[in-house]
């Protein structure tokens, strides 16, 4: 029997080429070992302060256009079970069993909540269930059995007080119901965005979506941030740290790869201009994104909908009796 994998997805926003290096290529190496799970996770979305208020209505749309997302990179219906958070409440059940095995100081203390806060500037602007959240992300996992966590850098956190509540969880029923968690973290720990800012993000629109037509892949790295000290293009250039150079290392085929040093070669000694490059690098990403474009032909909204519909039942069947063994060990059976 495959042992069981599984990670999940906020669905705040679509999925950029920041997400594929961060952890969707793990999952596309890993997805034929494995059995496969994947949770959009809606209520997490929620845990957003700017969802929570003023954009909740947009989460069910985005669920919809992260799982197309998952599907067209080519994690597909019949290798990977999806599932919808907020339609299993066994998944609260059990984060709410989970919680009394937490202590209030090691939830504050989490680093990624620590971080989230800071990165968000959140300041005290968050909710009992923000903080709450990597137990809900536990039970994501564990309603499942997920062994395999494959994650993004800023999940590994997450993933340490998740692996603490399954060893608990086995040490009061002197059990092993739950797997130990293990995990894979992806090649690329925060892709550098398109304006040079460390981290690709949507808020800050320097992103690339997976979805991204070719006029769109264009016009962005058109206005690509390179080296800021070239004026001419006979300058010497950096290549370190440049995102024209971070993105072709990090998105061309194999073939490219001669190419790409030698550009770096010529780049270094002024011999080559921003725009030259930038071109090479659109027929790069275009390429890298041509078939992902051509398998989201066959996923409308309503079979996206199916998918997640099918997923979420065959999931919380498993949601079901991962409870009750919660409970008979809390002796919570009546
Ligand atoms: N918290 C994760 C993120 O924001 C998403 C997520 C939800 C997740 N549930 C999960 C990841 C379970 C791994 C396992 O990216």
């Amino acid at each position: 029997m495959k042992k069981r994998l599984m990670t999940g997805f906020t669905p705040t926003g679509k999925l950029h080429l920041g997400h594929y290096v961060g952890n969707l290529e793990n999952l596309l190496k890993l997805k034929s070992e494995y059995d496969a799970f994947l949770i959009l996770a809606d209520v997490h979305a929620l845990g957003t302060p700017s969802f929570s208020n003023l954009r909740y209505a947009e989460i069910q749309g985005y669920t919809i256009d992260v799982t197309r997302d998952l599907l067209s990179v080519g994690l597909s219906e019949d290798e990977v079970t999806y599932y919808v958070e907020s339609e299993i409440p066994e998944i609260y059940e059990l984060a709410a069993l989970f919680s009394m095995y937490v202590s209030h100081n090691r939830a504050l203390r989490n680093p990624t909540i620590k971080d989230e806060i800071k990165v968000k500037e959140l300041g005290d602007q968050f909710s009992l269930g923000f903080v709450n959240y990597p137990m809900y992300q536990a039970a994501d996992i564990l309603c499942v059995k997920g062994e395999m966590v494959p994650v993004g850098k800023d999940q590994e956190a997450h993933l340490e007080q998740a692996r603490e509540i399954s060893k608990t969880f086995n040490m009061i029923g002197k059990n092993n119901n739950f797997p130990e968690i293990k995990t894979l973290i992806g090649r690329v720990g925060k892709l550098i965005g398109t304006d040079g800012n460390p981290k690709m993000s949507k808020s800050l629109g320097n992103t690339i979506f997976l979805s991204a037509s070719p006029e769109e892949v264009e016009k962005k790295v058109m206005n690509m941030y390179t080296d800021p000290k070239r004026i001419h293009s006979t300058d010497p250039g950096t290549v370190e740290g440049n995102p024209l150079f971070i993105y072709l290392d990090a998105f061309s085929a194999e073939v490219h790869k001669n190419q790409i040093e030698q550009y770096k070669e010529l780049y270094k000694e002024g011999k080559v201009g921003d725009v030259e490059l930038k071109k090479y690098l659109i027929s790069v990403l275009n390429e890298f994104l041509e078939p992902i474009r051509e398998r989201r032909k066959q996923y409308d909204d309503a079979k996206v909908l199916d998918i997640l519909k099918k997923g979420t039942e065959k999931a919380r069947e498993e949601a079901k009796n991962t409870l009750r063994e919660v409970k008979e060990t809390l002796k919570l059976i009546y």
